[in-house]
């Protein structure tokens, strides 16, 4: 893959998306996509996207926000393995398989600040950068080298404001984390992270963020009386996508001055971090949603929610309450259609799925994917 396209700056987008709708346009890709309706299906191309894909790119673990200070720590599985991330007394964060080098047992699960990590099965200790300190009655264990028996680490790096972790090496592709653009700017906290699961296939639970040409019929009465049906700026950076969804506020900029116009209360911009990640602007807030997948036809859905805004100012929460209001409303709407996708699936209804000039974020997605898997 060659150089990482860079993104447009604010003014550039808010312009591009005051043409469309000066001229009744929408950004349009070159060809269209068809994805065949097997590739959602299939048990062996499952397995290929986690074993190949998954576990061999560097993908978004969690915020970096997540990990706040030395002794933060956050466990939860990743392709079907479990990792836990954890920062250290020298402000890195590592991330390690999940596991005690005894038997096996997680270490820890959920989030929280901790100085050592004790197993609950029989007591083995492991310190913050994963070296095994301390094993109950150790004369059991004659020879034991505690040096060789610290927890497995998985390669992690930090990148705006965001951990990412490669569990399997030679990793697959090159993401280029140093070039990717800002995502989680510092000052932003995690409020509340929120987890389901839904019986739905993890590409298809992907492609609902990747277009807006969905807007006015899905979400007729929560996101289109604030949006715009089918107009969006669309960009590539790398593997990854960036889809932004101009509010109907954006007008408001008419009257400032190109250099000055500012994102921030006129646009969502969803960047699409290939493979399985997404992270979404909203007014004051930023989600980081990650499409874990459990297996062919079933996803957890993991929402990390991050703000800027005091939390004791009360003018700002109530307006993050009414904004997570209206977005619950949407996604709810979103998750009704990629759960009526998956249903089909087994029809025989469609050999294929085309994706239009409008989702062109989607064909990038699949072209990508396609080249990995065949790599
Ligand atoms: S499995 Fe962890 S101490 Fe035995
Ligand atoms: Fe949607």
């Amino acid at each position: 893959m060659g150089a990482m396209t860079s993104l447009a700056d604010d003014p550039t987008v808010v312009q591009r998306l005051l043409d469309h709708i000066d001229g009744g346009t929408t950004d349009v890709a070159t060809t269209t996509w068809r994805e065949p309706v097997e590739n959602y299906r299939s048990e062996a191309r499952f397995a290929a996207e986690r074993d190949l894909v998954l576990r061999r790119y560097p993908i978004a673990f969690c915020p970096s926000a997540a990990l706040p200070g030395p002794g933060s720590y956050l466990a939860r599985e990743a392709a079907g393995v479990p990792l836990l991330a954890v920062r250290g007394s020298d402000g890195r964060v590592r991330t390690f398989r999940n596991a005690c080098r005894h038997r096996g047992t997680q270490l820890a699960s959920g989030a929280g600040c901790q100085k050592a990590f004790v197993c609950r099965y029989h007591g083995w200790t492991y310190g913050l950068e994963g070296n095994l300190r301390h094993v109950p009655h150790e004369h059991g264990f004659p020879g034991l080298d505690k040096s060789t028996r610290g927890l497995v680490p998985v390669e992690t790096t930090e990148s705006q404001g965001l951990v990412f972790v490669t569990q399997e090496t030679p990793p697959v592709g090159e993401a280029q984390l140093d070039r990717l653009p800002p995502l989680i700017p510092p000052g932003f906290r995690l409020t509340s992270t929120t987890e389901g699961d839904l019986p739905v296939n993890w590409k298809i639970f992907a492609e609902g963020f990747l277009e807006g040409y969905h807007i006015r019929s899905t979400h007729a009465e929560t996101f289109y009386p604030l949006q715009f049906d089918n107009l969006n700026v669309v960009e590539a950076f790398g593997r990854n996508n960036r889809i932004t969804f101009p509010y109907r506020a954006i007008h408001k900029l008419r009257t400032v001055p190109s250099a000055e116009r500012s994102a921030d209360g006129k646009l969502t911009y969803v960047y699409h971090l290939f493979p399985n990640v997404m992270v979404a602007t909203f007014p004051a807030k930023i989600v980081m949603v990650v499409l874990e997948p459990l297996s062919v036809d079933r996803t957890r859905l993991i929402n990390y929610d991050l703000t800027d805004r005091d939390a004791h100012d009360v003018d700002a929460q109530a307006f993050l309450g009414r904004g997570s209001a209206l977005v619950d409303l949407g996604a709810a709407e979103d998750r009704e259609m990629v759960c009526a996708i998956q249903r089909s699936l087994g029809s025989g209804a469609n050999e294929f799925f085309e994706f239009g000039l409008f989702e062109g974020a989607i064909g990038h997605f699949h072209r990508a994917l396609h080249a990995l898997l065949g790599a």
